[in-house]
């Protein structure tokens, strides 16, 4: 029988218009538990799935609909499943490529931003909750921390009326595969980088104090060292502040990555100053980070709070230095899939073909 696919843009948008379907995710527990489709519903049938098992998935009923949309790593083991619920009379189909390929599922949400002559859009990267901006502003606009395919920030600059004229990242990435270059490469917009001698390709340094113009709208640059050297914060007309892998809304930058056991310690001690910095701006700010960890859901709401309101969340961001950075290297979470060659291929500025293959799991990028 040949069973009928979904390709993941197609998924991603009945997700986004809310179509009444359920996903079933059928892998093994822990694979699910370290990323999944928000909202899917699990049956861990994997096992029995292959082995031809007749009771798989006999006790599964959909919630909503007919309509079944089958998920496993990469697409094969979701086959037998929709072919076993079709048989059964239900609308199944199998999600092409699996979970290796939704990892380039993507939707947005619209930043509310008043005060600032800018209109800013989040685009997140749902199954590994990477967070990306286009800011618009006059026509113009500017992207920071491109992790998606760069079709598109060119599409959602097009639905807009916006020319991206800046290309601008925080830092340099270790969890996923940096698109700046390439989206700076299609428009001919300037690259922006916080100055580093860790990269092998041409871009405008940005430091501490300077500022961007985004059409009428300003981006000022906070040198904030911790989570990588060259880390940097964006202030946007005083009311948005872009932090990266900085600041999260309940957590803070590791310090670890690519560093010795003392690099680390000498990070962590950057890393409490920038945030100082950082808390000492008014509170009324709202914070956007390049993270968040958990899947993003397809509601439409961005993922983003006030300075103020993290200053709650976080009684972390009120220790002495000596606490903050003996709490930090004790917490440090397991290192994100292939990063040493993820931060190769960004320093040099490649994309491979495949990017998903490298990038496949979800961000390690915090520690809460
Ligand atoms: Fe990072």
């Amino acid at each position: 029988m040949t069973v009928p696919t979904i390709s993941t843009e197609d998924l991603r948008e009945l997700l986004e218009r809310g179509t009444p379907l359920t996903v079933l995710d059928v892998r093994p527990a822990a694979e699910r538990a370290e990323w999944s489709i928000p909202g899917s519903v699990h049956a861990d049938a994997y096992e029995a799935l292959r082995r031809a098992d007749p009771t798989a998935l006999a006790d599964f009923h959909p919630s909503n609909g007919d309509r079944v949309v089958t998920i496993c790593a990469a697409g094969k083991t979701s086959r037998l499943a929709a072919e076993r619920l079709r048989a059964r009379g239900l609308d199944a189909v199998s999600l092409e490529g699996g979970m290796r390929a939704w990892s380039l599922a993507w939707n947005s949400a619209e930043v509310p931003s008043p005060g600032s002559t800018a209109w800013i859009v989040q685009l997140r990267r749902a199954g590994k909750g990477c967070l990306s901006y286009l800011i618009g502003s006059h026509g113009d606009a500017a992207v920071i921390d491109a992790s998606l395919d760069p079709q598109v920030y060119h599409r959602v600059a097009d639905e807009h009326g916006w020319r991206i004229g800046t290309v601008l990242e925080t830092h340099l990435h270790a969890d996923h595969l940096s698109r700046a270059r390439a989206i700076a490469a299609d428009t001919g917009a300037r690259l922006c980088l916080p100055t580093t001698d860790r990269v092998s390709f041409e871009y405008a340094p940005l430091n501490d104090g300077d500022t961007l113009h985004v059409g009428s709208a300003g981006l000022r640059v906070f040198h904030t060292p911790g989570h990588t050297p060259e880390s940097a914060s964006y202030l946007l007309d005083e009311r948005a502040l872009f932090t990266g892998d900085t600041l999260f809304l309940a957590a803070v930058g590791r310090p670890d990555l690519e560093a010795t056991p003392d690099e680390s310690q000498r990070r962590a001690q950057l890393l409490h100053a920038s945030l100082r910095r950082l808390v000492a701006l008014p509170p009324d700010i709202l914070v956007l980070p390049a993270h968040t960890s958990e899947p993003v859901a397809f509601d439409g709401r961005p993922i983003g709070t006030t300075l103020g309101e993290i200053r709650e969340r976080l009684p972390l961001l009120r220790e002495t230095e000596e606490a903050f950075v003996s709490y930090l290297l004790s917490r440090i979470p397991p290192t994100p899939p292939n990063y040493h060659r993820i931060v190769a291929l960004n320093e040099a500025g490649t994309l491979p073909d495949d990017p998903t293959e490298l990038e496949a799991g979800a961000n390690r990028c915090a520690v809460a």
